[in-house]
């Protein structure tokens, strides 16, 4: 399969089994996200696996749409670690947290679907609620929860999958 077939196959899943996710697999998904790019190569991103009863009854509770999932990944990114960009004009030290995140996020996403698990990007929640449930440190900023886990029954994609701008509308050749 293509990276880009690859792609078009996932979607976001909001009917999660509950048979969980094999620690091979989980390893690969988490390494995936270990070597994808940040900025200045800093490495500021944070994983938290969302794995125990009591883990997940705390995440639960933040009202986060994890829609059953057996497991989910917290990322964050450490504001005391980040690259922040001193030669930019416009934003003055520019911080990579959110993109670095986004880059770990995006790169567990692809690997986890390539091994048939399905994940759910969701930031739809208050991040003091996050903080506080799963107590974390000062300088962890949660940028977005990955609920991840095998498709029930249930799974197809929502309408919004199959809503794509076309290329002239979102794209500029200057
Ligand atoms: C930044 C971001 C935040 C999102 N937050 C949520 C969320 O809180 N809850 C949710 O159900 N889906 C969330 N999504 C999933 C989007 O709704 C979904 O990707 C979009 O509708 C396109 O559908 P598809 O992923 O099935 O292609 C989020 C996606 C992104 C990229």
């Amino acid at each position: 399969m293509t990276f880009l077939e690859l792609a078009q196959q996932r979607y976001s899943e909001r009917y999660f089994d509950s048979r969980p996710v094999e620690k091979e697999k989980l390893d690969l998904i988490l390494e995936a996200g270990r070597i994808a790019p940040t900025g200045c190569n800093y490495q500021p991103q944070r994983v938290y696996v969302i794995q125990s009863n009591e883990a997940m009854k705390k995440a639960i509770s933040t009202k986060a749409s994890l829609c059953g999932c057996p497991i989910a990944l917290l990322v964050c990114y450490d504001r005391e670690e980040v690259w922040k960009n001193p030669g930019d004009r416009c934003y003055k030290n520019y911080n990579c947290g959110e993109q670095d995140a986004c880059s770990v996020a995006v790169s567990m996403i692809f690997e986890a679907e390539e091994l048939g698990v399905h994940s759910l990007w969701i930031r739809g929640f208050d991040s003091q609620d996050v903080i506080d449930a799963l107590r974390l440190p000062e300088n962890h900023v949660p940028v977005m929860i990955l609920a991840l886990g095998y498709p029930s029954d249930k799974s197809h994609p929502a309408h919004l999958h199959g809503k794509r701008k076309p290329l002239q509308e979102t794209v500029k050749y200057i």
